[in-house]
């Protein structure tokens, strides 16, 4: 073989293969053609060196332009139809462009959450901020420091499930009145939301166990008038225009003591199942903090005063959304906490 007809060839080989790069029409195609024309391990134009040994000295060097001529020729005329095959390409079949798409599942916050928060908005407004206590809690804070003499009836009500060492469930947010006042001197304004433990009927108004929000104001000076504005002022911000009422009461911590209803909104206050036929939907228990509540916790009660509330979240839900039996706020529906998506 002349190294002559060698150069001629290479130039044969190189037209040929420009012309199977145009050709290509596809990426798969074009890499293969890659392989066996120039690839290490395949590549024809390889074939050529072949006949390196054997040509005289002096054409050796032209022999070996040539060849790194073609094959660089040849390496940018595939990655230019590389690139040119790529723009053009269409998506895998897998990536369906037009197809619509899926509608995004959103959670909802639960309506009890809902409301708390807007329990807490109104509050804050009001100058109070948030305490928390435990839900596993000392007995003696929720009875003993809260005025309950041993075995008194009004226990009846606040049965729970007992723990280890004077432990138990709580039955109410009150316990958090005097946690506070343990850890901050007065003024204090809190409300402390959280969960609580009865054993409680499970029926239309009950369950035995739900959340509560506490509030309690103490100060020098602080008065019943003081209660009433307060809860009057937040009554009205929540429920909007609704009747309310105080009636007398009877808790151990307080004296004297409240419950305000505002009329059942379920039934415009006809009287339906969930205000028990009365009209009326009681939503929260007050009082003025009797002194020895303020004493067990340390403070001097001709000094101080305050009140507390202790509302129930839950049934103000029901008022709030029109929902006629609390167990459903408990049923986890997702048809029903649907509704509640922003
Ligand atoms: N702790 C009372 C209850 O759960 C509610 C309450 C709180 C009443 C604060 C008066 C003052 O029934």
């Amino acid at each position: 073989m002349t190294a002559e007809k060698l150069l001629g060839d290479i130039i044969v080989f190189r037209d040929a293969v420009l012309e199977e790069i145009r050709n290509a029409e596809s990426l798969g195609a074009l890499e293969e053609l890659r392989a066996s024309a120039i690839g290490r391990a395949r590549g024809r134009l390889n074939d050529f060196k072949k006949h390196l040994p054997g040509l005289p000295a002096a054409d050796k060097p032209p022999f070996g332009q040539r060849f790194n001529a073609v094959k660089v020729e040849l390496e940018s005329a595939i990655d230019a139809r590389h690139a040119e095959l790529s723009a053009s390409a269409p998506a895998p079949a897998a990536l369906d462009l037009s197809m619509p798409a899926r509608r995004q599942w959103r959670g909802a916050k639960h309506p009890v959450t809902i409301v708390m928060e807007e329990i807490e908005v109104i509050f804050r407004d009001l100058g109070f901020t948030i305490a928390t206590g435990p839900e596993a809690e000392h007995e003696w804070y929720n009875f003993g420091a809260l005025n309950f003499p041993p075995d008194h009836p009004a226990m009846d009500m606040h049965d729970t499930l007992y723990l280890e060492r004077g432990g138990l469930l709580r039955t109410h947010t009150s316990p958090v009145q005097i946690r506070t006042l343990q850890s901050y001197p007065p003024p204090i304004r809190i409300i402390a939301p959280g969960n609580v433990f009865r054993r409680d009927f499970f029926d239309a108004s009950h369950a035995p166990m739900f959340a509560q929000i506490e509030g309690m104001a103490v100060d020098e000076g602080i008065s019943f008038v003081d209660l009433k504005a307060t809860l009057a002022n937040f009554a009205n911000r929540f429920f909007g225009e609704t009747k309310t009422r105080f009636r007398p009461s009877f808790f151990p911590f307080t004296e004297p003591s409240a419950e305000m209803d505002v009329s059942c909104r379920i039934c415009n206050g006809a009287g339906c199942a969930t205000c028990k036929q009365t009209g009326w939907v009681e939503i929260l228990g007050c009082g003025m903090m009797h002194p020895s509540v303020l004493e067990a916790a340390g403070l001097n009660a001709q000094r101080y005063s305050g009140w507390a509330f202790g509302m129930g979240p839950g049934r103000m839900a029901l008022q709030r959304f029109g929902i006629p039996d609390i167990r459903i706020e408990y049923d986890s529906d997702i048809s029903f906490l649907e509704q509640f998506a922003q």
